[in-house]
């Protein structure tokens, strides 16, 4: 079922998922922190991904590269130089805003801004009277560019300290351990590394709850082949980074390609997927064909020799790039979107249920006693299951009640310890979906949950 964007804000509020940033200080703009619910569904997604691309994939390697890296790696980049969006401010109520996005928004999708100049968009906002989305006035400054990489400094004293940057995105660290990681693993081209960590983005534009902060975590892999073999790796990553979604349960009708049509100068081939989300159509990741841009420009920047020396002919060549990025929080407002539905039973009562795929959702069973006085019972229970599983235990107020609270953060299974386990240690399992019920012997839970959860 489809949600607002300001159900889902308030649903992630009140159920422990994710709560504004700094909000007793009164906030932060486009930060937002995860709460004990949030932060299990996130490392879920997180460790589906990286069971998907490292742990299955052949040849794939990990990497955790530091947030904080040598300056010259965002000169090597053009991070430094060419990472910027094009900002104008709003005399009337002094907001600023992005200037594509503007152009986005009022023509409904239907002019693609990335190919215009300032100048053209410039003239675009005035030729259409585009209005401030906040106050609606029509009096802009011109486009100013700011770049969107937070500086930092480094040093022992004032006079002594160096300007860096917090990693806008993950990759170069990716690109800048390539010969490390290649020498290290032996590995043979074609090969990838992949990374899942934190990148900061000064961001302007309004956020769309967690779709767009300023501190958000990639997972990035990128895949190192020959000149020849780039375009049908690319096509392999299109499908490969399709199906995952896929098999997170979203539906095929709520998500699609969207071929770009300008590329960057350095680029072969590119493509985003984008997904329905509450606002719309819109980018959940990128796929790009980079050549061997990257790596030709760390070696220049370097001055080390990234020549990877093929074991089978001695030739020597840099490989192309086939990135594949998503990030962990744009995945998880899809999941959330996609998961969140209202479903309404026989008698017309409502149950508001989060239909996470199981390897997702928070916790994989709550144990709930039929009565406080089988607690000592259920709570053995809990502990048994706790080794292996991200369990929660509830035993106050009605079964049915506590079957609800379940359903609302997504809990695929509830286990029941009622008065005939004491008698034959058997327990009753309900289905969040379904809300079917089956009876199992306890010791068959550990190994039912594992077949359940198994992504
Ligand atoms: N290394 C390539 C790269 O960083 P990107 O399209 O700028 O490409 C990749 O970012 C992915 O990171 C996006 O598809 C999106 O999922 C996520 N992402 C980018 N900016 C973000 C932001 N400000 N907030 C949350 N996620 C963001």
């Amino acid at each position: 079922m489809a949600v607002s964007m300001d159900k889902l804000v308030a649903l992630c509020k009140t159920r422990g998922i994710i709560f504004p940033g700094s909000e007793i200080y009164g906030g932060m703009g486009n930060t937002w922190d995860y709460g004990p619910v949030g932060v299990e569904i996130k490392n879920n997604i997180k460790r589906a991904w990286w069971k998907r691309f490292v742990q299955e994939s052949e040849n794939s390697y990990g990497l955790d590269a530091a947030i904080l890296m040598n300056a010259r790696v965002w000169e090597a980049s053009g991070h430094t130089t060419s990472f910027s969006d094009p900002k104008m401010d709003c005399k009337k109520c002094k907001t600023r805003h992005r200037a594509d996005t503007l152009i986005e928004a009022h023509s409904k999708g239907k002019v693609n801004p990335d190919g215009m100049t300032n100048e053209e968009m410039e003239t675009y906002i005035r030729e259409h009277e585009v209005h401030c989305p906040n106050c609606g006035g029509f009096d802009w400054t011109p486009i100013r560019t700011f770049n969107l990489m937070f500086e930092t400094s480094r040093g022992v004293t004032d006079e002594s300290q160096n300007k860096i940057y917090l990693r806008p995105e993950t990759a170069q660290g990716e690109f800048i351990n390539f010969l490390n990681v290649q020498r290290t693993t032996r590995a043979k081209v074609p090969f990838g590394i992949a990374q899942i960590g934190k990148a900061f983005r000064n961001e302007i534009t309004p956020g769309n709850f967690i779709f767009r902060t300023i501190e958000f975590e990639q997972m990035e892999h990128q895949w190192f082949c020959k000149e020849g073999t780039d375009q049908a790796f690319y096509e392999e990553y299109k499908t490969r980074a399709m199906q995952f979604l896929l098999d997170l349960g979203f539906k095929a009708e709520h998500l699609r390609f969207h071929d770009h049509e300008k590329l960057a100068h350095y680029a072969r081939a590119a493509c985003d997927i984008e997904y329905l989300y509450p606002m719309g159509w819109s980018e959940l990741n990128g796929i790009h064909n980079r050549t061997d841009y990257d790596l030709t420009r760390h070696q220049e920047y370097s001055g080390k020799s990234l020549l990877y020396v093929d074991p089978v002919d001695n030739s020597r060549y840099i490989p192309y790039v086939i990135e594949y990025s998503i990030g962990a929080d744009r995945l998880m407002l899809a999941v959330l979107s996609e998961a969140y539905d209202e479903e309404t039973l026989e008698g017309g009562e409502i149950r508001n249920v989060l239909r996470f795929h199981p390897a997702i959702a928070p916790y994989k069973a709550a144990v709930l006693p039929l009565q406080k006085n089988l607690s000592e019972k259920a709570r053995a229970v809990e502990k048994l299951l706790k080794k292996r599983f991200f369990i929660t235990y509830d035993e106050a107020g009605s079964i049915g009640k506590r079957y609800r609270r379940q359903d609302e953060i997504g809990t695929p299974f509830c286990i029941t310890v009622d008065f005939d386990t004491l008698e034959n240690d058997t327990v009753t399992v309900r289905e969040r979906d379904s809300m079917r019920q089956i009876r199992l012997p306890i010791q068959e839970l550990t190994a039912f949950l594992d077949e359940k959860i198994s992504f």
